[in-house]
């Protein structure tokens, strides 16, 4: 008698948990996903994420040039297993993925130096190419004590992604200990926006177009959040060393639900972490204070940088109270933002702003929030849950240099003898035999074990 309410009772507990997780979360699932763990001969699952390994890719819809797999001798104990290997490239190579929905796609590169006998990190040097963009110039894998991992949004209108590795042509190779290639969100990119200068504010179009490259990515008052605990495995980093002064402001923290709805920001623009954390100023007294809460992120000059700042109003105790102004590099991007209006009349509600700034000759850039003409006493009049800084290509399409992907690939001339008439190839190979005598001449081990060097090398050559 007892079993079967016992049954009724696990089961209507089971719908009304499934029900509820299906309220409160939607997983993110990309069309393209891929997770790749290089030079690793095992799959390697992080955070519930299985990097496949690359060594055999029968079946996968990815490819690579061959290269050399290495793995650590001395694993760091601290880090994530996907940078105990590697795959190293003596020549221009690639990883090629099947690309099944157009659109921006985060590509994710993770760069460790491995501690190898079999691996000089002082002579890896190399570029990075991304379909047609140069996303990173001269790139040395030397010292690099902490993982670090490269982020860009890149917008692919074709069947495939390309990501090369262009060795500098003076004994230095490439390498690379993960790639992550996912397809992004349809609002993680908008078409339009605005952009801010000290003249005047003006529509940026075909912002999706461009690739980015994630410079910061800020929870402000908050903990660091770890690709576990974000939607679409990102980190955001705690704001402290970027606030200029905190005098006159105070973090806080909301226990409640952020609540996402249609037409503002989604849980993959920002999680409830960085929601749920933000820095505010708040009047308390019958005056309004006269401050501005700015954090300042130093950053390469020459580019034009995207700037998305999120807001929740965790803070007011009603709607219609909280209006402030919003600042970019000290030029008002946002006046008598209205927070209530912007999230439709609701309170904890996600909103976020995206800003175009020029970084000509710019080495610091700054964001403000601060009191507005339209700021009430005894209210909160300034708010900013996180900001995201996005480099943008320049005219060369590049991310890292004046330089073209095109003139990147034809550092290596040979590279590129298969597409090559006939006539020009017999002019190269004349070139390429009185570039070998003169060689032989200077007699230079390391430009000739470079020559020699044949794809699948045995370890051994690989020492210089
Ligand atoms: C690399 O391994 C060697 C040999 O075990 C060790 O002496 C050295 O400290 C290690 N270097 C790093 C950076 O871990
Ligand atoms: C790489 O560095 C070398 C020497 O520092 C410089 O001459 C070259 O222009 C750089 N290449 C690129 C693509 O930035
Ligand atoms: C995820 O977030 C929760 C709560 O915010 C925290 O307790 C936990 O440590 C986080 N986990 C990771 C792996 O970051
Ligand atoms: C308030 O309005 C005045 C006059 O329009 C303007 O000069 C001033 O900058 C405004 N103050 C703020 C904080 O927006
Ligand atoms: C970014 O590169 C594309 C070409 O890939 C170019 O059309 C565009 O103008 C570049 N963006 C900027 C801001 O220069």
């Amino acid at each position: 008698m007892e079993f079967p309410c016992t049954n009724v009772l696990v089961f209507s507990l089971l719908l009304s948990l499934s029900s509820l997780s299906a309220f409160s979360y939607s997983v993110f699932s990309p069309v393209d996903n891929y997770l790749v763990d290089c030079g690793s001969a095992v799959d390697t699952t992080v955070d519930n994420r299985r990097f496949v390994a690359d060594s055999s890719t029968s079946g996968a819809l990815f490819s690579h040039s061959s290269g050399i797999s290495l793995r650590n001798e001395n694993p760091f104990a601290s880090a994530s297993p996907i940078y105990d290997t590697a795959r190293v490239f003596t020549r221009p190579s690639k990883y090629e993925f099947e690309i099944r929905e157009k659109g921006t796609h985060m590509v994710r590169l993770h760069f460790q130096t491995l501690n190898s006998s079999r691996f000089d990190s002082f002579h890896s040097q190399f570029h990075v190419l991304v379909n047609d963009h140069v996303v990173l110039t001269n790139f040395s894998g030397d010292n690099i004590l902490n993982p670090r991992v490269n982020e860009y949004l890149i917008w692919v209108s074709c069947e495939k992604l390309v990501v090369r590795f262009i060795p500098i042509r003076n004994s230095k190779f490439a390498f690379v200990n993960a790639i992550e290639v996912i397809s992004a969100p349809k609002d993680l990119v908008p078409v339009t926006a605005q952009y801010v200068n000290s003249e005047k504010n003006e529509n940026f179009d075909g912002l999706a177009e461009q690739a980015l490259e994630v410079v910061y990515r800020v929870n402000v008052a908050g903990p660091k959040v770890t690709p576990y605990n974000d939607t679409l495995w990102r980190t955001w980093i705690p704001d402290n060393e970027y606030l200029e002064s905190s005098f006159g402001s105070k973090s806080l923290y909301f226990g409640g639900r952020i609540k996402y709805r249609k037409g503002g920001a989604s849980r993959e623009v920002g999680p409830d972490n960085v929601y749920n954390t933000a820095r505010v100023i708040q009047s308390t007294s019958d005056s309004i204070p006269e401050i501005k809460i700015t954090w300042a992120f130093p950053v390469i000059g020459g580019y034009k940088y995207l700037v998305r700042m999120h807001f929740c109003d965790i803070a007011s105790i009603s709607l219609g109270l909280l209006y402030f102004n919003v600042y970019v590099n000290g030029n008002l991007a946002y006046k008598d933002l209205d927070l209530s209006a912007a999230s439709n009349y609701m309170l904890a509600s996600p909103f976020y702003a995206d800003f175009v700034v020029d970084g000509d000759g710019l080495d610091v850039l700054t964001v403000s929030v601060g009191p507005s003409n339209m700021s009430m006493a005894h209210a909160i009049v300034g708010i900013l849950n996180g900001v995201e800084i996005m480099k943008m290509n320049n005219s060369m399409g590049s991310l890292d240099g004046m330089v073209c992907a095109g003139s990147i690939s034809r550092s290596w001339p040979r590279g590129n003898v298969g597409v090559l008439v006939p006539l020009v190839a017999v002019v190269c190979l004349l070139v390429g035999i009185s570039l070998g005598m003169q060689r032989r001449m200077f007699s230079n081990k390391d430009s000739l074990s470079w020559s020699k060097l044949p794809v699948d090398v045995s370890e051994t050559n690989v020492k210089h």
